[in-house]
This record gives C-alpha cells, structure tokens and sequence, in this order.
C-alpha cells in the first residue's frame, strides 16, 4: 500500500541556511527571494525537497531561532508574497518545502513575552511561559540547577524577582507546554503555513516542549547527558495531535524530529505510525572517522527506525555543527584528508537506505571558515558557552557561487559585503569552477544523486554488510550494487574487495587499482 508521505521515506532533503544561502538585494544578508533564483542549483542536485531554516521576523538574537512572530517573514529576508513565490516555484521543479517551527521558545520580542514582562508574577501573561519565584533568602538563588544548552544559568531573573526559563539564550523563553492557550497557538500555526501549501515542518528542539513535573534539579546523568529537561515521555502526546492536523489535509505533510539524542533507539520513539515521519539521525551525524562508530550508527539506525516502521535519515552535516570536511579530520588536522573524508562520507550516506540530508555547501566540500573576527561575532552559543570553539557561525558563511573574490556572487555585484566574510581562498570552491571539473565535489555529489535516483538497487530497501579486508567498510544494495569505503591508513588492492565488476563512482582517483585511504567507492 502506498501513502501520501512515501515520498519521504527516501528523500534527498537540501538544507537551506536562508542568510547564507543567495541575496537577492544586495543587503548581505541571504533572503527568500535568492533561495528562488538559485532552485536550479538544487534541481541539479536531484533535491526532492528543501528544508528552509526560519525566516520568521526575529531579532536574529539566534539566527532567527528566536521568533517574534510566527506568522510572517522577517522583513530583511522577504515578504509572504516572496516565501508564496517561492513555494510554487519549486513546485514547479519539482522540490517540495519544508519549513522549520520553533515551538520550544519564542523570541523575547514575541508580543506574549512583553506582556508576561509587564505583567504581574502569577498572572495569564505569564503562565504562557515557565516563570518560578527564586530559592534562598530574597529568591535570589534560581528556582533549580538547570545550565542552559549554550551555557550559564537557564534562568533569568525579572527585576520583580520573578524568574523564567531559557533553555537556550536569555532571549529566547521556554513556553509552558502545560498551558492549553500556548498548544492551540501552535496548531494555529501549523495550519496557517499548511494552508499555505508547504509539504513539511521541521520541528526545533522536538524533544524539550514539555519539562519533567516539579522541575527537579539535575543530579545523574540522563539519557540525555546532564540535561535532565530533555525527552520527557509528554511531549509525544503534541506530536499525535499534530499528526491529526497534517492527516487532516490532502495530501497529508510530514514532520520531521530535530532531537538531539545520542541514543537511536530513543530518537525512533518520536517517529512511531502516529508520530513523525523522520527524526534527523545524531548519532550519525556525530559519529568521528571510525569503521566500528560508523557501522555501529548505521545498524543501529535500521534496526531501531525498522522497528517502528520508519526509514531512517542520514545526515552529516548542519547550520549547528563543524563543517563535515574539517570535522572528520580533527584527529588528523590536514584540509586535504578532512576533504576526502568528507567526499567519501557523501558517498556511503547516500548510498544507504532511507533519506539523506545536504547541508547547503557541503555539495562544494566548503571547509569550516577560519575563526572570524570578533566583530563578525553572532552565535550566542560562542558567548556563553566554555567548550572551546562553540561557535557555529564559522558553518554558516555565505555561499560562494562564482567569481575570484568575495562577495562570489552571494548578492548582486553593487552589494554590501556579505553578512560573514567568505575566505578568499573559497574562489576555488565556488559553484562555477566545480560545474564543470569532472573531478570536483560538487560533479562528485551530481553524479552520485542521480544514480542514487536511478540505479534500480538503490532505489529499493535491501541492505546488507558486505566482509571486507581490515579497516574496509562495505555493505550491498539490491542484487548488484556495493560501496566499500577505506578507514585504514593505506590503500586496499580492490582485487581483495571482491567488488562487482563495473566501477560507478569513487570519492578519490583510483590509482594502482587500489581503493586509496579516505575513499569510498561504488560499483556494480
Ligand atoms: C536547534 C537549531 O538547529 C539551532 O540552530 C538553535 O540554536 C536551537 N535549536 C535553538 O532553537
């Protein structure tokens, strides 16, 4: 039987970071009306659907994951007729959009949290957030020992004394998810961009809505590391209820789960038939350069999403993470071998079964910028956070789609220079001087979507692992189809990988008929 979502199931979904992505107006900020004129770009990537970051009006206090008002489009990245313009353009390429709601917090401008600000402590206004009078003489100690997620307290004290709850930045309060205005504000929400005709939510922080009762200070580790707040069994109940809003109109939309879960096997919980249709995979996603780490991600993906029913998703990089091509070669410290794991990663996930996600600039193998200078400082997590190199801003620099020299066409020649600085050395890197390189990323990433579209193994849910030599991952799709990657340090002669005859596809040159170190390859 085939259902309205089976679209999903193996979607190539491309991540769109809508600042960074194409400025239409030249005022360095990327926009809605530049996601439009590059479609193309992701037509060519074979996208079936693109993940829109928010666009919301937002004091940008957290890239827009501060949301002042989640009925509009913030005035520097369109207008509602500009987002109506580009879901039909789309459309009519055929990529399907899913945009991003963030219903954990609302920005501290939201007109909710003014009034709660204005209001008295105990008062309606307030309910709709997660105010607690202190602890200690004077309350003047916060109501638990809660950090936030980017550091410090997740309290912030009103000068009445009242406190409220910021899992994340100060700007950004906790709604209180026991409140039955707040849950009836949100499907409100929902229908207002499902009648709009968008194909898909992401849901932001899906795993934080609903606090455990009491709001009990930490003590052990939990399932989710020190963060007690996370995953409480509650907030599955909002997802059927939403699951009720996409079923109710034709064809239904799907939800995807960002929970940020080490454990699979819990993530799967947000993907049950009267959940989710796809969470996105962390424990892949955060696995280091290591066959065991790696293998062990992958089956333990299948197993848990199978159970449930689900396909799993495959994603190595986001707006929130280091740069796949510098992340994997942490241990290594060397761009070139970062840019081969990188290379060969893109081929094993998108070789493997269920959906596969692209961070916008990892189809250009686009390193981590180096450290910006402190004036280009905006992520809150590098303020507030003590890991060194928290920052998330260096993920985010703008694309370069051509030309020798900054802004590489990220806005109209006569523009402001672009919201983050592009590195000079990204002239190489750009759309126009990889298009046509037969060896580059971006040809690596066309030629591996399409086959991935069209070879009659992959488009199926066979899977299998494959023996191979030491240090060499290899699984089979279908009758015919293998990928092999090398984690050793020293080419494997592929006369011991016993792989089908006809290469398709590798991630490095072969040389001496060996499948080089850091490489993957595809044959059939
Ligand atoms: C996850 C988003 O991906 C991230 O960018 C944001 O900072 C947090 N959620 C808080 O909304």
């Amino acid at each position: 039987m085939t259902s309205d979502t089976d679209w999903a199931k193996r979607a190539l979904i491309y991540q769109v970071y809508v600042r960074s992505f194409a400025d239409s107006d030249g005022d360095g900020l990327g926009d809605l009306a530049g996601v439009r004129s590059r479609l193309d770009h992701i037509a060519a990537l074979g996208a079936d659907a693109i993940w829109l970051t928010p666009f919301y009006p937002s004091p940008m206090v957290d890239g827009g994951y501060d949301v002042a008002d989640y009925r509009d489009v913030d005035p520097r990245l369109g207008t509602l007729a500009d987002f109506d313009a580009l879901l039909s353009a789309a459309h009519d390429c055929g990529i399907r959009v899913i945009t991003d709601i963030v219903p954990n917090h609302t920005s501290h401008q939201h007109p909710w949290f003014r009034q709660a600000l204005t209001a008295r402590p105990g008062s309606s206004a307030r309910a709709r957030y997660i105010f607690r009078p202190g602890r200690g003489p004077d309350s003047v100690e916060p109501p638990n020992n809660w950090q936030s997620v980017f550091g410090g307290p997740a309290w912030t004290r009103l000068p009445d004394g009242d406190w409220y709850l910021h899992l994340f930045a100060p700007e950004q309060p906790d709604l209180n998810w026991d409140s039955t205005e707040v849950r009836a504000e949100f499907v409100d929400v929902l229908r207002f961009w499902l009648d709009r005709g968008v194909d898909g939510i992401r849901v932001d922080v899906a795993h934080g809505l609903v606090k455990p009762a009491g709001l009990p200070d930490a003590t052990v580790a939990g399932v989710s590391g020190n963060r007690p707040y996370f995953d409480q069994d509650g907030v599955h109940e909002i997802y059927r209820e939403w699951r009720k809003v996409l079923d109710s109109y034709a064809p239904t939309r799907i939800m995807v789960a960002e929970a940020r879960l080490r454990d699979t096997v819990r993530t799967a919980r947000y993907v049950r038939p009267d959940e989710m249709d796809q969470a996105f995979n962390f424990e892949f996603l955060w696995a280091p350069w290591s066959l065991e780490r790696i293998r062990d991600a992958i089956s333990r993906s299948l197993t848990a999403m199978n159970h449930v029913g689900r396909s799993p998703t495959w994603v190595i990089g986001n707006h929130d993470e280091i740069r796949v091509a510098s992340r994997l070669a942490a241990d290594v410290r060397s761009s070139a071998v970062g840019l081969r794991r990188a290379r060969a990663m893109a081929l094993l996930s998108l070789a493997l079964p269920g959906s596969a996600y692209i961070y916008q600039g990892d189809e250009l193998g686009l390193p981590q910028a180096p450290d910006l200078a402190p004036e280009f400082h905006e992520d809150p997590k590098r303020r507030r956070s003590a890991e060194p190199r928290a920052s998330r801003d260096e993920c985010r620099i703008p694309m370069p789609w051509h030309g020798d020299r900054p802004p590489f066409g990220f806005g109209p020649d006569d523009s402001t220079t672009p919201w983050l600085p592009q590195p000079e050395a990204w002239a190489r890197l750009t759309v126009a001087a990889q298009q046509h390189d037969p060896d580059s990323t971006l040809t690596m990433y066309q030629q591996a979507t399409r086959l991935r579209q069209t070879d009659s193994d992959l488009t199926g849910d066979d899977f299998a692992w494959k023996p191979a030599p030491s240090g060499v991952l290899a699984f089979t799709r279908g009758q015919r189809f293998t990928c092999a990657v090398n984690f050793g340090p020293t080419a494997v002669p592929l006369d011991q990988l016993n792989l089908p005859e006809n290469p398709l596809l590798c991630s490095t040159p072969i040389d001496d008929d060996a499948l080089p170190a850091n490489a993957a390859i595809w044959s059939r």
